[in-house]
């Protein structure tokens, strides 16, 4: 092997090391690419957690999650695009925001509680959408849905998800909301629609920010680091191999692939052919949500994709102000990208939003130790806002606001 060019790779190859070493695929003589079940206590070294109730905070499960997948995999998870600097000012946006405490209030009885298009949820954290989910634990989607179920979360399911959006809201045991991507052929995209309806999703979430190509050099680089036979699970990366695992693509008229250039005409003729109500995910503009609120969309995600989308550099809790603004509270703002403690959520709802989502923390859980793991992120990030409700002397989420924030 060459010397390494550069720390990341490395770390991925120390990474790598460490993964063959271990790997269960190994003995068996698989040359498959797919993760192992889940973490086991023996593999408790370098201060990675061998099960959830060891975890401190979401990040144990980051280093779990690493230490487990194939590199290629934890590299699709890990990635932004180009150089990652939106991906990693969406974290450290956060860290610049402080919060003022309060003193002497009792802090003994709060509540959590949230109202999102006329449901309450007892959490204001959402699962949002991640496809591809059974490339980090064999039960994917599923182990998520019970998890987000445990403590009633909101669950969206992504359009790429590798289990079916029935088998998911069977398994969650109520209605999940639909992350729509749409192919450029209608009939296909409204079949997609229209089965996400007959599934009994309440809403529709568009995602209006992956409409053309990314690049992904984490992935890239991470990926040459894999030496796994990933043709056999993924075959030779064409449309059809992209789409053969996928439930909710594999079957449609024509081959799949994202509609390039959408235009507010698809979203008008989204919502005329639906009853589901549309939400519109990756706004970062106040002139856009304005325009949203003009089409009568119900409401909105401030999302740069966890930074996988485009490299602007402006981490989403910057961008909100202005969308909060524009949509002046007719409709519900709800936030993800970067929201790594409880912290965060408390600083997103200081600052307007209804709700916060949360992608690659869950799935560090998922990595790690399936259903369980995913749980146990949930609870920690919930406890740590409400710790923070706490010591910021508020009772419920209406009393948060910029009051809190230096
Ligand atoms: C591996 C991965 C796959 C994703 N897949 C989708 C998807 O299929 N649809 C979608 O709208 N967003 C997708 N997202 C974006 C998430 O829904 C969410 O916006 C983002 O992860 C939030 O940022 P965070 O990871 O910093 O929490 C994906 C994110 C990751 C990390």
């Amino acid at each position: 092997m060459s010397e390494p060019k550069n720390i990341v790779e490395l770390q991925n190859r120390r990474l790598l090391m460490k993964f063959l070493a271990g790997s269960p695929l190994l003995s068996l003589g698989l040359p498959m690419c797919t993760p192992v079940a889940s973490k086991n206590e023996e593999q408790n070294d370098d201060g990675i957690i061998g099960s959830p109730s060891e975890a401190n905070n979401v990040f144990d499960f980051q280093l779990a999650a690493q230490s487990i997948l194939p590199p290629a995999h934890y590299g699709y998870l890990a990635t932004g695009v180009l150089d990652d600097r939106t991906l990693l000012e969406n974290e450290k946006a956060f860290a610049r925001i402080k919060l003022k405490m309060r003193r002497l209030i009792d802090g003994s009885d709060i509540d959590t509680s949230v109202e999102l298009l006329g449901e309450t949820w007892p959490s204001p954290i959402i699962v949002c959408p991640v496809g591809s989910q059974k490339a980090f634990h064999p039960l994917g989607e599923i182990a998520t849905a019970k998890a987000a179920k445990a403590e009633n979360h909101l669950q969206m399911l992504s359009t790429v998800a590798t289990t079916s959006v029935e088998d998911v809201t069977k398994a969650r045991e109520a209605p999940i909301w639909y992350q729509l991507y749409p192919t450029k052929y209608w009939d296909d995209t409204l079949s997609i629609v229209k089965r996400a309806e007959a599934a009994g999703c309440p809403a529709l979430v568009l995602t209006v920010d992956m409409d053309y190509a990314d690049k992904r050099e984490t992935l890239n680089k991470m990926m040459a680091l894999d030496e796994r036979m990933c043709k056999s699970c993924h075959g030779n990366g064409t449309p059809a191999d992209h789409a053969r695992n996928k439930p909710m693509i594999n079957s449609l008229s024509k081959q799949y692939g994202h509609h390039p250039g959408l235009t507010w005409d698809f979203v008008k003729k989204l919502q005329e052919s639906t009853n589901m109500k549309l939400i519109l995910k990756g706004i970062v503009s106040g002139l856009d949500a304005a325009q949203a609120v003009d089409y009568g969309v119900d409401g909105l995600v401030v999302s740069n994709h966890g930074g996988r989308a485009t490299e602007s550099g402006r981490a989403t809790i910057d961008c909100l102000p202005e969308v909060v603004k524009a949509v002046d509270g007719q409709i519900p703002v709800i936030l993800d990208s970067g929201i790594r403690r409880g912290g965060d959520i408390f600083k997103a709802l200081a600052m307007g939003a209804t709700a916060v989502g949360i992608g690659r923390p869950y799935i560090w859980g998922l990595g790690a130790f399936g259903q369980e793991g995913v749980e146990t992120v949930l609870r920690i990030l919930k406890a740590e806002f409400e710790l923070v409700m706490q010591q910021t002397g508020v009772k419920s989420i209406s009393e948060i606001g910029p009051e809190h924030l230096v």
